[in-house]
C-alpha cells in the first residue's frame, strides 16, 4: 500500500492554522469583565497577541487586537436585521504581518505625513524614516500599527479595552519617552468611542488616529463612491504632488471638496485627480467634542456619524487599494471598496507654523476623543 503523507500534513497544518485564526489556544477563550471575550491570536517572537471581542445589547460586535490596537471586525445589523461587517479586516494575525495599508490600526507617533522625513524642534533637527517617497507616513518604518500594546480591562459595566504603549526616546527618530493610552469603549447606542491620552518627558510632535476602512454596505463589491457624505468643514488643506499640505487653508465652497451639504461621493469624484485623500479643517473648536461627519449607505440603511475633539479629518477614498489583500469574507480589497475618516491634526504640522501645534510638552497631557456611531435606519 502506498502511503501519501501530503494530505495528512496539509490537514494537520490547516488544523493548527485554524486554531490560530479562530484565536483559540487549547480551544479556550476567556470571558473577561463586562463580557469581553479574550482569545489567543498568535505569537510575535516571544510575545503573545490577543484578540478581544466587545459586544453590546444592540447587536454590535467589535474585535480588537493588541497588535497595532487593530480593529479587525465591526459587525452590526443592517436595515433588514441581517448582521454584516462594516470595516475591512484580515483573516489572521499572519496576514496583518504582511504590511497591509494600516487596516483598522492605531497610528502614531505622527498620523499622516511629515514632509522630507524631518522636522526642527527647539533648534534641533530630527530625522525620521522616509517610507512614503521622501516623506514619513504614519509614524515611519515601525509605527504604532506594528507594535504590541499592553492590554487591560478595568470596567465592569461596559465593554472597554485599554491599550498602553511606551514609545522610547529616539524610537523612529522622535524625541522623548512617550507613554500612550488608548481606550476603546462600545456602548449600547452603537457608539465606538476611542480615547487617546499621552505624556512625554521631552517636547515631541504627536498625532494619533485610527485607520479603520469603512464600507457600510457590508459588501466590498459595492463601491464606497455610492455612499453619501457630509463633512462639517468650510475649509481644507490643499497638497503638493507628494500629498504634503502647501500650508494654505482653502475654502471648499465651489470646489469638489465641498461636503458641507450631504452628497454622493461620486458626485464630483471625476474632478479630483487620484481620488479624495485630503485633510478637512473641521468647523468648531479643537478640544470640543462635536459632530464632524456623517456617512450613509442606502443599500444597508446604515449611517455612520463621526464625532471628535480633533481639528482635522482625513477623508481617503481607498485610492491605493488594489486587491493585494483579501478581506476575511474572501472578497478582495479593491480600489474604492472602502474609505477612511481619520480624525487627526493636520498633516506635516511640525513643519507648518500656521497649523495648530502638535507639540506635546512634558508635564502636559495629550487628550483626544473620537466616536464612530452607527445608526440603522429601519425603513
Ligand atoms: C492615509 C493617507 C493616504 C494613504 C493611506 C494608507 O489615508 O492619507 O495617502 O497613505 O493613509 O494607505
Amino acid at each position: 500500500m502506498k502511503i501519501t503523507y501530503g494530505p495528512l500534513i496539509f490537514a494537520l497544518g490547516s488544523l493548527l492554522l485554524s486554531c490560530n485564526q479562530s484565536g483559540k489556544k487549547g480551544g479556550a477563550s476567556e470571558i473577561q469583565k463586562s463580557g469581553i471575550i479574550k482569545q489567543f491570536w498568535g505569537n510575535i517572537g516571544n510575545d503573545s497577541v490577543f484578540l478581544y471581542t466587545l459586544k453590546n445589547n444592540g447587536g454590535t460586535e467589535i474585535k480588537i487586537s493588541n497588535y497595532g490596537g487593530t480593529i479587525t471586525r465591526f459587525i452590526t445589523k443592517d436595515k433588514t436585521g441581517k448582521v454584516t461587517g462594516i470595516v475591512v479586516g484580515l483573516d489572521s494575525l499572519s496576514d496583518y504581518l504582511k504590511n497591509p495599508p494600516y487596516f483598522g490600526a492605531l497610528i502614531g507617533r505622527y498620523a499622516n505625513r511629515i514632509g522630507n522625513a524631518s522636522f526642527t524642534l527647539d533648534g534641533k533637527k530630527y530625522n525620521l524614516f522616509a517610507n512614503d517617497g521622501k516623506n514619513t507616513l504614519h509614524g515611519g518604518k515601525k509605527g504604532f500599527d506594528k507594535v504590541i500594546w499592553t492590554p487591560s480591562i478595568q470596567n465592569d459595566s461596559i465593554p472597554q479595552l485599554t491599550l498602553n504603549y511606551l514609545s522610547r526616546d529616539g524610537e523612529e527618530g522622535f524625541p522623548g519617552n512617550l507613554s500612550v493610552t488608548v481606550t476603546y469603549t462600545l456602548n449600547d447606542s452603537n457608539e465606538l468611542k476611542i480615547e487617546y491620552k499621552a505624556q512625554t518627558d521631552k517636547p515631541t510632535p504627536i498625532n494619533l488616529t485610527n485607520h479603520a476602512y469603512f464600507n457600510l454596505s457590508g459588501n466590498l463589491e459595492n463601491s464606497i463612491l455610492n455612499h453619501s457624505l457630509q463633512i462639517n468643514a468650510d475649509n481644507y488643506t490643499p497638497v503638493d504632488s507628494t500629498l504634503i499640505p502647501t500650508g494654505v487653508i482653502a475654502p471648499v465652497k465651489g470646489t469638489p471638496y465641498d461636503f458641507t451639504q450631504k452628497k454622493k461621493i461620486d458626485q464630483d469624484f471625476d474632478k479630483v485627480k487620484g481620488g479624495y485623500d485630503f485633510n478637512w479643517v473641521l468647523n468648531g473648536e479643537e478640544g470640543t467634542l462635536r459632530k464632524v461627519a456623517e456617512l450613509s449607505d442606502s443599500i444597508s440603511g446604515r449611517t455612520l456619524e463621526v464625532y471628535t475633539t480633533q481639528p482635522g479629518l482625513q477623508f481617503y477614498t481607498g485610492n491605493f487599494l488594489d486587491g493585494t489583500f483579501i478581506n476575511y469574507d474572501g472578497k478582495p480589497i479593491t480600489l474604492h471598496s472602502a474609505l477612511c475618516l481619520e480624525t487627526q491634526h493636520f498633516p506635516n504640522s511640525p513643519n507648518q507654523p500656521n497649523f495648530p501645534s502638535t507639540i506635546l510638552q512634558p508635564g502636559k497631557e495629550f487628550h483626544s476623543e473620537t466616536i464612530y456611531k452607527v445608526i440603522i435606519n429601519q425603513n
